[in-house]
């Protein structure tokens, strides 16, 4: 059977559609000593049985525990130290199965290991489907701060199965929606219209194979002009400034956002006229509003002072501009940081 890609990045194939029908036969293909699986504890066992049948060579598997407050340096030690246990040499391949948490730790820990082994990214929520597993950035965050350490890698390949979607609660579906949302808004009107006046009741219904394809494209366009973020790539990040903070900011705290959540409140404050009616309607139906006190502004200014986009000191905003796949840049001051949260506050939803 002839396997072809939905999309290609850096030489590097993209499927949509089900592992049996995509990776088991790529797999065959390969010649790779060994293969270890890298889960969490929901992977391990939601999706790892549908994955392994279609290991055709010897294989072990990792788990580490799920969330975003596990992405860092002492689990990636453990990761390195299973490595090391299970001997894997140059001509192994890591399979991440698991969301965007999984595949930026296991894509940084394969990049590192014996300065670079191959990995694939088999992506197992809406979030690391449409958005984290593509693109080779790999990374975990260093002292509460997002994607401080990392490198990019392109995966060997990329496998979204949609039937894994079925796996997901609720919130973390919902989470993966701001993504695919921030690509219509950067990219695809037609993207977005699969979601006007929608009623969170029916989002699952969808045609979600058709709609990852859409957000994919969209992604793939905007990495394939500018893989490295000199660029236009920094409209991936649309949301994300205001975004991270609040998200590091609330991961402290005890009741933590999800990175959909926090961002779809990043786009929300992001967004200036005209376009802010809009992108808050599409929104609103998911994201309810969160109170954000204002104590707290002076500590989000301060989470942002690291955002990656900075330059000379001034905190850098990326939104998009009138037309598909432009992009406009805006530098604020704090006073500034509090106006939009301002906005945020006092806009009906
Ligand atoms: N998630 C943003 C990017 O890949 O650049």
């Amino acid at each position: 059977m002839e396997l072809n890609p939905d999309f290609t990045w850096q030489n590097s194939p993209i499927f949509v559609g089900s592992l049996a029908e995509t990776l088991g036969p790529w797999l065959k293909e390969q010649s790779y000593s060994q293969i270890l699986v890298l889960t969490d504890t929901n992977t391990y066992v939601h999706c790892l049985p549908s994955l392994k049948d279609l290991l055709p060579y010897p294989f072990h598997t990792i788990q580490i525990p799920a969330g975003e407050q596990h992405k860092n340096l002492e689990t990636c030690a453990q990761i390195w130290q299973q490595l090391l246990h299970y001997k894997l040499d140059r001509k192994s391949l890591l399979i991440n199965l698991g969301g965007g948490v999984i595949g930026d730790m296991g894509g940084f820990c394969a990049a590192t290991w014996k300065r670079g082994i191959h990995f694939i990214q088999v992506p197992t929520t809406l979030l690391a489907m449409t958005d984290a597993a593509i693109g080779g950035k790999t990374g975990i965050d260093f002292q509460g701060i997002k994607n401080t350490i990392g490198v990019f890698q392109t995966p060997a390949a990329v496998f979204a199965d949609p039937a894994f979607l079925n796996t997901l609660p609720n919130r973390e579906f919902i989470s993966g929606l701001a993504e695919v949302l921030k690509h219509g808004f950067i990219g695809d009107p037609e993207l977005l219209s699969n979601f006007a006046n929608l009623q969170p009741a029916v989002l699952r219904s969808l045609p979600w194979p058709q709609i990852l394809i859409q957000s994919i494209a969209v992604k793939v366009r905007v990495v394939t002009e500018d893989p490295k973020e000199n660029g236009l790539r920094m409209l991936l990040n649309y949301g994300h400034t205001i975004g991270h903070a609040l998200e590091s900011y609330f991961l402290e705290t005890n009741t933590p956002l999800t990175h959909g959540e926090a961002i779809a409140i990043g786009m929300i404050c992001e967004t200036p006229a005209p376009h802010h009616t809009q992108v808050t309607q599409l929104l609103a139906p998911f994201f309810p509003k969160v109170p954000i006190p204002k104590e707290t502004y002076n500590s989000l200014w301060q989470l942002m002072q690291q955002d990656k986009k900075n330059s000379s000191g001034a905190v850098r905003l990326a939104i998009p501009d009138e037309l598909p796949y432009t992009m406009k840049v805006l530098d604020i001051t704090e006073p500034q940081l509090g106006n939009l949260l301002q906005k945020y506050a006092v806009t009906e939803f």
